[in-house]
């Protein structure tokens, strides 16, 4: 939710804000801004601090930045692209943010601080109110234009201290970027619950929400931990920890990605990040010759996998979203093959429920980016109940929920644009199918030729995910039919329950078509009411034990006058006839059948969502990374 960029450099540092911006915009889209110190007079600029924003894209903004007549330009600036919370997606509640001063006219060129925010303040009514006792004029509905008030108020010629004073002062979740006009050559960062990365650069500096967003700038990157305050100059950087102690903080080097951001011949990040699964499979399973817990552990920590899985009975899963629906999956898979007791836990409902500690529990998050505040503090949670041993199935290596797990499985997908997440979805699924397997074989539940027999079907994968991907031509004449619906209705039984639940999500979510999920054989508890030829029903039917009660179900909605859409497995004997239409899976895949009869759902609500000409990959409200509460 959000991004923010901030940079300190000798050059004209606005491209690359606002380049950091179009990477960045995955997070949130609502609106979008960048403010500099200008400081170069013979650049036909006053000195002082200038911003533009926008609520178009960061394109628009790009073109009001760069046009030569009322561009802006300067060497320290700080940008963010906006997901509303408080205060609608309006020029004047974009960021950046300016404090002109107590009693002092709102104009551009007095202002003296600029703020960017990622997160929210919980406090920031009691704030403004002692704010505007002191003078400040608000003009926004945000809670951050508090925060610029605040340090405004503090400062007395040394942002830096006005920045540690000011969030000493504020209760919720933030990751800030603030520059002053009388200190060009400077902008102070600080983050608690949201995330904030320094990027260390040759004569320059910035700050970012993400490495991705310096991807091409530079790739040695400082994670701030919480509560850290960081002081970031031309030549030079100084991190400061919660207690106001300079404190060393480690320079890594990451892979950027820069090429990640390229469409090539597809149409949205979204399609060619469906197309893209069998290859992320395929990396995600890269290497592994046998089940061992050591596929757990995290390279810079010492092996505690074997250990942990010894000492766990049970397994807490927490996620949100796509992710809550893969450890659904997962649930079924440990239940039945490892027969460890398992629960599923929403991220953002199990923190505020009493609920019964077991230390015997492996906590398991699972997070596409890592950094979702929900599942970060649903995890803090299950810590302080007493519950240590940790594990996370994660996309990205190096955020926050890596570091505070014991144990890993990092899936690599590659990065996620699309804000529908689909191949971290099913890499997921594979990162967890390996945990079930190990967990099983960690109680000697695991025989070895099982064990075979299932790192065969999962390195078989890629090819038959290649095999569903050719169906597109069915699933786009599909997508034809629901164009012009407003309700759908997605069935499964068993661990392709929440495979239902996920196409349904896909299909809401891009193509704002409204769809709910059901285990097949609810239907006559109520949703059949629902059904009539104008609410098309998906069905995910493979050719499992479930299948003639499947069958039984489809009956019922037929009988009802329901238009039925079909998955079946090859060999699952349903036909296409009246009010029925059946798509044929290449083949049944067994247990590992779910990481297939997902991706014809994901392509369903792709087509869909372009035959209805929606912004498929920036859908309407939504943001990739959620990183508020
Ligand atoms: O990064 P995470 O996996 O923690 O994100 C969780 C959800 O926000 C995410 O899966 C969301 O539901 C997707 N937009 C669904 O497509």
């Amino acid at each position: 939710m959000c991004g923010i960029v901030g940079a300190v450099s000798t050059r004209n540092i606005v491209p690359v804000l606002v380049q950091g911006l179009q990477r960045l915009e995955y997070r949130g889209y609502d609106s979008c801004g960048v403010a500099v110190v200008a400081q170069q007079p013979q650049l036909g600029q006053a000195a002082g601090l200038q911003r533009a924003r926008s609520t178009s894209r960061v394109a628009e903004l790009a073109e009001q930045v760069n046009n030569p007549t009322g561009g802006l330009q300067g060497m320290t600036g700080i940008a963010h692209t906006r997901w509303a919370t408080h205060g609608a997606p309006a020029v004047h509640n974009a960021h950046p943010h300016f404090s002109h001063g107590a009693g002092k006219p709102t104009d551009g060129a007095q202002a003296r601080i600029a703020l960017v925010h990622n997160g929210i303040i919980e406090n920031h009514e009691e704030l403004r109110a002692q704010l505007q006792a002191q003078g400040y004029a608000f003009v926004s509905q945000t809670d951050t234009e508090v925060m610029v008030h605040l340090i405004d108020s503090l400062y007395q010629g040394d942002v830096l201290q006005a920045v540690m004073q000011a969030v000493a002062q504020l209760k919720g979740a933030f990751a800030i970027a603030v520059i002053a006009k009388d200190e060009p050559g400077r902008v102070i960062g600080a983050r608690a619950g949201s995330p904030l990365i320094l990027g260390v650069g040759t004569n320059e500096h910035f700050l970012a929400s993400d490495a991705m967003a310096l991807a091409g700038v530079t790739d040695q990157i400082v994670h701030l931990a919480e509560g850290d305050v960081v002081d970031v100059q031309l030549n030079t950087y100084a991190v400061y920890d919660a207690s106001h102690q300079l404190v060393h903080r480690q320079v890594l080097t990451v892979q950027t990605h820069s090429g990640a951001a390229e469409l090539g011949p597809y149409r949205h990040y979204m399609q060619k990040e469906i197309f893209e699964q069998p290859r992320a499979i395929a990396d995600t399973l890269e290497g592994i010759e046998g089940i061992v817990p050591e596929l757990f552990d995290q390279p810079h920590l010492p092996a505690q996998a074997a250990n942990v899985f010894a000492d766990i009975d049970n397994v807490l899963i927490l996620a949100c979203g796509t992710s809550y629906y893969s450890g659904c999956v997962a649930k079924y898979w440990l239940e039945s093959l490892a027969q460890i007791p398992c629960q599923v836990e929403v991220a953002s409902e199990y923190r505020y429920r009493d609920s019964v500690p077991n230390p015997r529990s492996l906590v398991v998050t699972i997070t596409q980016s890592g950094e979702t505040a929900d599942t970060l503090a649903a995890l803090r949670h299950a810590q302080s109940l007493g519950m240590l041993h940790t594990l996370t199935v994660c996309n990205v290596a190096t955020s926050a929920m890596v570091r505070e797990c014991k144990l890993a499985y990092i899936t690599r997908a590659g990065v996620e644009i699309g804000v529908a997440s689909t191949k971290a979805f099913t890499t997921q699924l594979a990162g967890l199918f390996l945990l079930t397997l190990a967990l099983a074989k960690s109680k000697n539940r695991l025989q070895l030729e099982v064990e075979a027999q299932h790192l065969k079907a999962m390195r078989h994968l890629p090819v038959a995910l290649q095999s569903v991907l050719a169906l597109e031509p069915q699933i786009i004449a599909w997508a034809q039919d629901f164009a012009d619906k407003e309700n759908a209705l997605f069935l499964g039984r068993g661990m392709h329950y929440p495979i239902a639940l996920e196409g349904a999500l896909k299909l809401k979510e891009i193509s704002y078509i409204h769809a709910e999920a059901y285990p097949a054989g609810e239907l006559k508890h109520g949703p059949l009411a629902l059904v009539t030829s104008a609410m098309p029903v998906v069905t995910v039917a493979p050719n499992d034990a479930l299948l003639e009660k499947l069958k039984s179900n489809l009956e019922e909605v037929r009988a009802r006058g329901g238009v039925l859409y079909v998955l079946a497995d090859a060999d699952s004997r349903i036909r296409s006839g009246e009010g029925l239409h059946v798509i044929r899976m290449p083949e049944h895949y067994g247990v590992l059948s779910p990481l297939l009869h997902v991706v014809p759902l994901q392509l369903l609500a792709y087509h869909t969502a372009c035959a209805r000409g929606t912004d498929v990959d920036k859908p309407r409200n939504l943001a990739k990374s959620v990183t508020v509460e």
